[in-house]
């Protein structure tokens, strides 16, 4: 039976020509953003410095929005910033690390970058307690739930793991944390797009990630959900003209905070970058993020089986509920097989720990998946490495 997720096929060139499974790290162009930058680009050559009034300046909170439908996120409770790092700053800056809650909890399965981020806290009084993995796939989610007590002032967790598509206990983690009075900021970057998010369900207090991976947006666009109780309360110190009641007074002295989502929101908008993500978040929308999960189950179990009859190691779990969009398996010299993938023409990638990671999206044919592993069967017979 044909698979009607396929009927996007077309909207996206790259896939004419190539084995697209690397959406985990840069989800495939849709046609629409030549158009979108073209737009851009007209509006900036005609209309010049009017387009800041005409559309510019809201375009954060548009685009916002549109996420915040993916996210079942309110109206106004999504702000947009330029990377996922840059959200926790905006985070971070709300927070107070001069008391005695002053931990910060993750676990080392969460992406550097949000690391290093918080690690650099340390020298503002932030006391990081790290989780550590048992097995290089799982997050331990007892022993980071004991971890969050009464000193803990926020939980910075990536909803799904960027190595190995495990998929944290979110419910879990956040009901714990807001038990002692902690805060959450959950990384939806490996999520949304590929399993539904619901904020509200989660009741979580921040939640961020950007639009480059599973959403098709292409680089310099994140958002960050700002729970709307707490977007009311919060003050960034990360804050900038963007942010006050009247930017264009220009006033002189400290800012005067508006509303969410500009209230979290700091200079000058990334205008190009927010044309370039508008199409592939309308795709996600319309295809429906219920569907593309139901097709992820069944192509990434296909991964596993096709891996498990080779005898190869995979580094993902075997759960179909416990696991995200990518499968990472680690064949006999993987990262020399990844190289040679892209030679080929298969984009994959290949990370340390994890191996060759293969992720299939809602465009992805079966044959692709089949065609993939045969070509990986095919180097390791020519270099006479053992396949067990
Ligand atoms: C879970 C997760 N968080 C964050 C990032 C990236 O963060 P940033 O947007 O700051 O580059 C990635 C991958 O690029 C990721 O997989």
């Amino acid at each position: 039976m044909q698979d009607p997720l396929l009927r996007y096929r077309s909207e996206f060139p790259i896939l004419e020509r190539t084995n697209y499974l690397i959406s985990n790290s840069l989800g495939a162009m849709p046609r629409g953003v030549y158009a979108s930058l073209k737009n851009y680009a007209d509006t900036w050559a005609t209309r010049g410095v009017r387009a800041w009034e005409e559309g510019w300046w809201m375009l954060g909170a548009e685009v916002g929005d549109e996420l915040g439908a993916l996210l079942n996120a309110p109206k106004s409770s999504v702000s947009t910033h330029q990377n996922v790092t840059t959200c926790q700053a905006v985070v971070a800056s709300c927070l107070d690390f001069s008391g005695k809650r002053n931990k910060v909890v993750y676990t080392d399965m969460n992406f550097p970058s949000v690391m290093y981020f918080w690690e650099a806290q340390r020298a503002r009084g932030a006391r990081v307690h790290m989780v550590k993995t048992d097995d290089g796939i799982t997050v331990p989610t007892g022993r980071l739930l004991d971890a969050i007590d009464e000193q803990t002032l926020v939980v910075p967790i990536s909803h799904v793991i960027f190595r190995s598509a495990y998929i944290n206990d979110a419910k879990a983690i956040i009901e714990k944390a807001h038990r002692v009075g902690a805060y959450v900021v959950l990384d939806t970057f490996q999520s949304l797009g590929t399993i539904p998010v619901d904020v509200q369900a989660l009741n979580v207090d921040f939640a961020c990630g950007g639009v480059l991976k599973w959403l098709c947006g292409g680089p310099g666009v994140a958002y960050l959900y700002v729970r709307p109780d707490l977007g009311q309360k919060l003050e960034p110190r990360l804050t900038g003209w963007a942010a006050h009641q009247q930017p264009f007074n220009f006033e002189v002295g400290p800012i005067r905070y508006t509303d969410p989502p500009f209230r979290f929101m700091n200079g000058t908008p990334h205008t190009p970058s927010l044309h370039s993500a508008r199409p592939g978040i309308k795709i996600i929308g319309d295809v429906g993020v219920e569907s593309i999960r139901e097709k992820s189950k069944r192509q990434t179990a296909k991964l596993i089986e096709l891996a498990d009859q080779r005898g190869w190691r995979v580094n993902t779990p075997r759960v179909p509920e416990k696991r995200g969009g990518t499968v990472a398996i680690d064949m006999p010299d993987s990262q020399e097989v990844c190289r040679e993938l892209l030679r080929r023409d298969i984009l994959v990638d290949w990370r340390p720990q994890a191996g060759v990671r293969m992720s299939p999206h809602f465009y992805t044919t079966d044959e692709e998946l089949e065609a993939a592993i045969g070509a990986v069967d095919e180097i390791l017979k020519n270099r006479s490495v053992p396949t067990r």
